[in-house]
């Protein structure tokens, strides 16, 4: 017996295998029922009771032996899977996700670069306002929808309630209580409104309001800027009309169309027909507005508008639901990948 564990000691050393199949049947063959491990277990039975106490430690040594090897050989087969056949250095790489701007971001930029070759430039406020600077200071009467729970969101309540803006012409009261004249400037930023969300409305969305003040500012001046505007956001070919409207804060107001972009005016479903599209609001600063803010009405006159960016961008890139701008879905956003 003792030649027998000797004999099998040297060749559990010398065993080398290449797969994990050889490994097994390496295992079977020593460890299995009828391996030559166990056999000599069974012998040991037979074993006088003196020398049960050597043979006995020598087997148990013999049986530690190969299941170490049977794990190293494992250990050894493992690595070179991993190393070699795992790893296929013919395949492309992952790529690179670099993101992109937001078409929301990429149209207010568009917006104010058009603006600033016509010197505009920006100016921005705080998205919490009060009630002077967001309606009393633009004219709105105290009874006016706007300044109900419905509508606007408030913070607080009182004479001057703090409310988030519901649009960023309180940035132009700000900026004309405090800039010299002339001023000529745009207003982009985030507004609120109480309304429910849905495909075309949503309570946060992006403005770009303009504001040009000066001596002898004439309704001709304000056409003049707004073509020009939508020129160099649909094309050359694009053409303006003004419908008569009312804001509380101008006098003459109007409601600006540009002419539909992907029918050329001929009327498809985009434009519902009309061969147009509404782009913006419009209109003269009320001569109260300018009083309010301390500016002399009879010598300084002026132009406002004001367009919400999604709707911009809606018409640019025919978006049809306004909610998409918001859910960060990676499909919708690389989309516009190339645009800038
Ligand atoms: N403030 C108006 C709005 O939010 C837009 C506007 C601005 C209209 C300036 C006329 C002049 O709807």
């Amino acid at each position: 017996m003792e030649n027998k564990i000797k004999d099998l000691m040297q060749r559990i050393e010398a065993m080398k295998a290449s797969n994990e199949q050889e490994i097994e049947e390496l295992r079977v063959r020593l460890l299995g029922k009828k391996g030559e491990v166990t056999a000599l277990f069974e012998e040991f039975r037979t074993v006088p009771p003196e020398m049960k106490k050597l043979f006995g430690q020598k087997l148990n040594g013999l049986k530690t032996a190969a299941q170490a090897k049977i794990e190293e050989l494992k250990n050894s087969v493992g690595k070179q899977v991993s190393s070699s056949s795992k790893t296929d250095l013919t395949m492309p790489g992952v790529p690179y996700l670099t993101g992109s701007r937001h078409p929301i971001s990429i149209t207010r930029n568009e917006i104010i670069s058009i603006f600033s070759k016509s010197g505009y430039s920006v100016v921005e406020g705080p998205e919490i306002e009060d009630d002077w600077h967001v309606f009393g200071a633009l004219n709105f009467p105290p009874e006016h929808p706007a300044r109900d729970m419905q509508d606007t969101f408030f913070v607080t309540s009182g004479d001057n309630p703090v409310l988030l803006r519901t649009h960023t012409s309180s940035v132009q009261v700000r900026a004309m209580e405090k800039l010299p004249l002339p001023i000529r400037i745009i207003c982009p930023g985030r507004v609120f409104r109480n309304e429910a969300i849905s495909a075309r409305a949503h309570c946060i969305f992006h403005q770009v309001e303009g504001l040009y003040i000066d001596e002898g500012v004439s309704f001709a001046d304000m056409k003049q800027a707004i073509l020009l505007f939508a020129q160099e956001m649909f094309g050359k070919d694009a053409k303006i009309r003004m419908r008569p409207s009312y804001f509380p804060f101008t006098e003459p107001s109007a409601e600006v169309d540009v002419s539909c972009n992907i029918c050329k005016g001929k009327g498809c479903n985009i434009c519902k027909g009309t061969g147009w599209l509404e782009i913006m609001g419009c209109g003269m600063v009320d001569p109260n507005v300018l009083e309010a803010s301390g500016i002399d009405s009879r010598k300084y006159s002026g132009f406002a508008f004001g367009m919400g960016v999604e709707r911009i961008a809606m018409l640019k890139w025919q978006v049809k639901d306004l909610r998409e701008y918001f859910e960060n879905d990676l499909r919708f956003l690389s989309e516009f990948e190339t645009a800038i």
